[in-house]
């Protein structure tokens, strides 16, 4: 990959890195690039400032609360939700860059440009529970190469990660920042809302090899498998020699949750549990790009035994437990669900 510039200068302000100069970048030095890569992705920020502008703004715009709709996961549909998807389904569609465009929102694959090089699949707006209580929410995409020459079919989204090309995640925290890989590492860019351009704000973002932290929702106890409950007994035992307790953080929304893994180190778990037996989150749209992001960091994601991007999915809401992080934690938990 070409250096790209860390800054340009003009009149005495250093600028920096602007996501779409990152981008521009990168891309220059793959052979045969022809620019619908990079536009894509600009087509994709362009979504995100728009989500990110009416997000900022939904206490005072009246888009909190239900629309009272029951999605295809039979969860309650909020406002912000149907806005984010249908800006995002608009400009992708309108890019002409995508053949298949997927959505947690959507029941049915979307089959959009029949000459589109891509697959897009996302989630609009992660976390959408949160909403009412102004908690970091955020949207979550990944992007294959088409495979299909004729007419587009579902076998084009339904496809493993490792043939995931780029993904990332926005997390509309304190501060929106935009989370991309593009298969060669991980960087951060920030939204600085006055200029209206995403700068990069941590380049080459490492997750740790180890952390002192465990995410999960731990009021399903009960409900985990014995082997879940062993893990979750052990990280919270007192241990000098192995460092523990871990502290525990769980906010409920995936991207707040797992950017503090990713930056920080440990490990976030959604495990099966007996009311969802093959676990809550998404494989396309939530465990995929999450996985390679973190792989891409030098962290793991597994589903507790095997790795998450080798999973052939068999349907586009099929739902997958999870469990990302810090190698040595991945591993760690590993270790209690292979025990017999
Ligand atoms: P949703 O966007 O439908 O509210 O789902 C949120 C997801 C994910 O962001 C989070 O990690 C998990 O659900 C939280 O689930 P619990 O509330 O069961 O802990």
């Amino acid at each position: 990959m070409a250096d790209a510039p860390s800054s340009s200068f003009s009149a005495g302000a250093v600028v920096g890195t602007t996501l779409r100069e990152h981008v521009l970048f990168s891309m220059h030095a793959a052979p045969g690039a022809t620019g619908e890569f990079t536009s894509l992705i600009n087509h994709l920020s362009l979504a995100i400032r728009i989500i990110n502008s009416r997000v900022r703004a939904a206490g005072l715009a009246n888009l909190l609360g239900y629309t009272g709709e029951i999605n295809v996961q039979g969860e309650a549909v909020q406002k912000l939700d149907v806005f984010s998807n249908d800006v995002l389904l608009n400009v992708l569609e309108r890019s002409g860059h995508c053949a298949v465009i997927a959505s947690e929102e959507l029941d049915e694959l979307k089959f959009s440009n029949r000459d589109g090089k891509y697959v897009v699949l996302f989630d609009p707006l992660d976390g959408s529970s949160n909403i009412d209580t102004n908690v970091g929410i955020g949207t979550i995409f990944s992007v294959l190469r088409r495979r299909s020459t004729g007419a587009a079919s579902q076998d084009d989204a339904l496809r493993p990660g490792t043939e995931i090309v780029a993904a990332g995640y926005v997390l509309y925290g304190p501060a929106t920042v935009f989370v991309l890989s593009t298969g060669n590492g991980v960087h951060c860019f920030t939204l600085d809302p006055d200029v209206g351009e995403f700068f990069l704000s941590q380049g080459n973002v490492r997750c740790p090899l180890r952390g002192n932290g465990y995410s999960v929702n731990e009021g399903n106890f009960s409900r985990w498998d014995p082997r879940v409950q062993a893990w979750n007994t052990w990280i919270k035992a007192d241990d000098q020699a192995t460092q523990r307790p871990y502290g525990h953080r769980y906010v409920g929304s995936l991207v707040a949750d797992a950017h503090r893994v990713l930056l920080k180190g440990g490990i976030f778990v959604y495990p099966a549990d007996s009311k969802s037996p093959t676990g809550k989150l998404r494989l396309l749209y939530e465990a995929n790009p999450m996985a390679f992001l973190f792989e891409q960091a030098g962290g793991m994601a597994t589903d507790g035994v095997n790795r998450i991007l080798d999973i052939v999915p068999s349907a586009v809401h099929q739902r997958v437990p999870l469990a990302i992080g810090s190698s040595e934690d991945v591993i760690a938990y590993r270790r209690f669900l292979t025990q017999a």
